[in-house]
């Protein structure tokens, strides 16, 4: 792709863009997206209206810019991310109909927990996941499975640090995270009590696919002084339904 003069392709320069939106900051003006971005204003006005008018960003009544509903269009259609969903909504709407908390699906993405999809009952209690938000491995029970099963340079990575604390209950000690992991393996399934916000404790088991690679974490997220014991039983059965349709064998 060309380079513009600071030496930085279209592509980076698009990606800078679009990173610019989170969960939270959905709607921006040009201005603040070319600030954000690191542009100059000419460029950021610039790459906006392009995007603009190819629909993958789109201006609200208020002249701000959000997320064009082209690029959602264009980023679901034959996704993974939509296949892997599709598997495990069923199963997801036994277990949350069950448990009656939060029940949610995760997938490994560049070193972190991705969320595919949260279900959440009317009086549910703290939850700090958003569907595409992304959690730490090592400090959500979804992470903590993924990276137990995960390959082992992603181990190396992660317990090579830095394992930053979100509350007093964050595991930060390498050694420790080691253990926490084999017990994850040995357990089949990982509880993390207050590690990411105090007040919950989430509740997660590995997803396996036809090959028999770990793809997905199922959890729960609940109350932080609930018993796991009932959830537990729900995603061990919902994982299975899953693994099924997935074409897993095991
Ligand atoms: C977890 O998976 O450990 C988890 C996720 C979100 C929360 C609390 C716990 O808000």
């Amino acid at each position: 792709m060309a380079n513009s003069p600071s030496g930085d392709s279209v592509t980076d320069r698009l990606l800078r863009v679009l990173e610019t939106f989170t969960p939270t900051r959905t709607a921006q003006t040009a201005a603040e997206i070319g600030r954000r971005a690191g542009l100059p204003p000419s460029s950021a006005h610039r790459i906006v209206s392009e995007l603009v008018a190819a629909g993958l960003l789109e201006r609200d009544d208020d002249r701000r810019i959000r997320i064009g509903m082209r690029l959602w269009e264009l980023a679901t259609r034959s996704s993974h991310a939509l296949r892997m969903r599709q598997a495990a909504m069923p199963a997801m709407e036994r277990v949350q109909s069950r448990i009656r908390e939060h029940t949610q699906l995760a997938i490994l993405e560049q070193d972190e927990a991705l969320f595919l999809e949260r279900l959440s009952g009317p009086g549910a209690g703290s939850n700090v996941t958003r569907v595409a938000g992304r959690l730490p491995l090592h400090a959500s029970s979804s992470g903590l499975v993924l990276l137990a099963y995960g390959p082992p340079d992603l181990q190396n990575r992660i317990l090579s640090g830095p394992l930053p604390a979100f509350t007093r209950e964050t595991i930060t000690d390498p050694s420790a995270l080691r253990r926490k992991l084999a017990e994850v393996r040995l357990i089949g399934h990982a509880v993390a009590r207050g590690s990411i916000e105090l007040v919950s404790t989430g509740v997660a088991v590995p997803v396996r696919d036809e090959t028999g690679r770990v793809v997905a974490a199922l959890s729960v997220v609940l109350p932080r002084e609930a018993a796991v014991e009932a959830a537990l039983i729900e995603l061990h059965a919902g994982k299975r339904d899953i693994e099924q349709s997935l074409g897993y064998r095991g």
